[in-house]
C-alpha cells in the first residue's frame, strides 16, 4: 500500500502540490488526470523518489520514503514523460544494460518475455529504427526488470496507435491483477482512464475532468 499524507512540492516560491493526502492498496490501478502544468509529472517524480517533497510524509508497503529511501526504490519501477532509452543500441542491448544496473538478476529469456509480454518483437533491431510506440513498450519493460511492487507510469500511452494502446492496458490489467503490482499512471485519454483505472485521482480544480468522471461514475478524490 502506497500511503500519502500533507504532500506538498514546491519550487522556489512556487507551490505545485499542496498538502495532498491519499492511499493507493496494493493491486490497485489508480489514474493520475489534470490540466497542463497540474503537477502530474511532479507527483510522479517525486513517488519516484527522484525528488524530495517539500513537506509530507510517504510510505511503501510501511517503508518510510524518508528513513528507508534505498529500500524503497527497489521496489518502485518508474517510465518518465519522456523517453528514456539508448537509442543507438538494440532492444536486446537496452534490456541487458538495464539488467546490470538492476538489483535482481534476470536472464536474456526471461528479458526477451518481458517484451515479448508487450507484443515488442523486434528483439535484434536497433532502437532508433523502432516507432515511437515501440520505444514506449521498451520503455515499460525495462521499468519491470527488478519486478516492482509499485509502478509510476508518466503517460505512457501518448502518441501511441489504439491496438497497441489496449495492449498495453491489458499488460497493466494483468500486472495489477495476477502480479498484484500497484500502478499509478498519468494519461490524457479520459476514455483509456475510465476504461482501465479502479479510481481516478485529479489533480487541481478543472471542472472539465470532473463532469467528464461524473459520467463516468467512477470513484474520484479532487486533490
Ligand atoms: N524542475 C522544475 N523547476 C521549476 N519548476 C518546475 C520544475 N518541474 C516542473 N515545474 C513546474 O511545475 C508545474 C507542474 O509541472 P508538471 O510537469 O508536474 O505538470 P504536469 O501535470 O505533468 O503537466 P503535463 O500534462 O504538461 O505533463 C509547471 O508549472 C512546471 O513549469
Ligand atoms: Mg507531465
Amino acid at each position: 500500500m502506497l500511503n500519502i499524507d500533507s504532500l506538498s512540492k514546491s519550487y522556489g516560491k512556487k507551490t505545485i502540490l499542496d498538502e495532498l493526502s491519499f492511499s493507493i492498496e496494493q493491486g490497485e490501478i489508480v489514474g493520475l488526470v489534470g490540466e497542463n502544468g497540474a503537477g502530474k509529472s511532479t507527483l510522479l517524480k517525486t513517488l519516484a523518489t527522484l525528488q524530495l517533497p517539500t513537506m509530507g510524509t510517504i510510505t511503501l508497503d510501511g517503508m518510510s520514503y524518508g528513513t528507508q529511501r534505498k529500500t524503497v526504490r527497489k521496489n518502485i519501477g518508474f517510465v518518465p514523460q519522456e523517453i528514456a532509452i539508448w537509442d543507438e543500441f538494440t532492444v536486446e542491448e537496452n534490456m541487458v544494460f538495464f539488467e546490470k544496473l538492476s538489483w535482481k538478476k534476470k536472464n536474456n529469456t526471461q528479458l526477451k518475455q518481458l517484451c515479448l509480454d508487450m507484443n515488442l518483437e523486434k528483439w535484434k533491431d536497433p532502437v532508433k529504427t523502432l516507432s515511437g510506440g515501440m520505444k514506449r513498450k521498451l520503455n515499460l519493460a525495462i521499468s519491470l526488470i527488478h519486478d516492482p511492487t509499485l509502478l509510476l507510469l508518466d503517460e505512457p500511452t501518448v502518441g501511441i496507435d489504439l491496438k497497441s494502446r489496449k495492449e498495453i492496458g491489458n499488460y497493466l490489467k494483468n500486472q495489477a491483477i495476477n502480479n498484484g503490482r500497484t500502478i499509478l499512471y498519468t494519461s490524457h485519454d479520459m476514455d483509456e482512464i475510465i476504461h482501465l483505472c479502479d479510481r481516478v485521482l485529479c489533480i487541481g480544480n478543472d471542472p472539465f475532468y470532473q463532469e467528464i468522471l461524473k459520467d463516468a461514475e467512477k470513484d474520484v478524490i479532487i486533490m
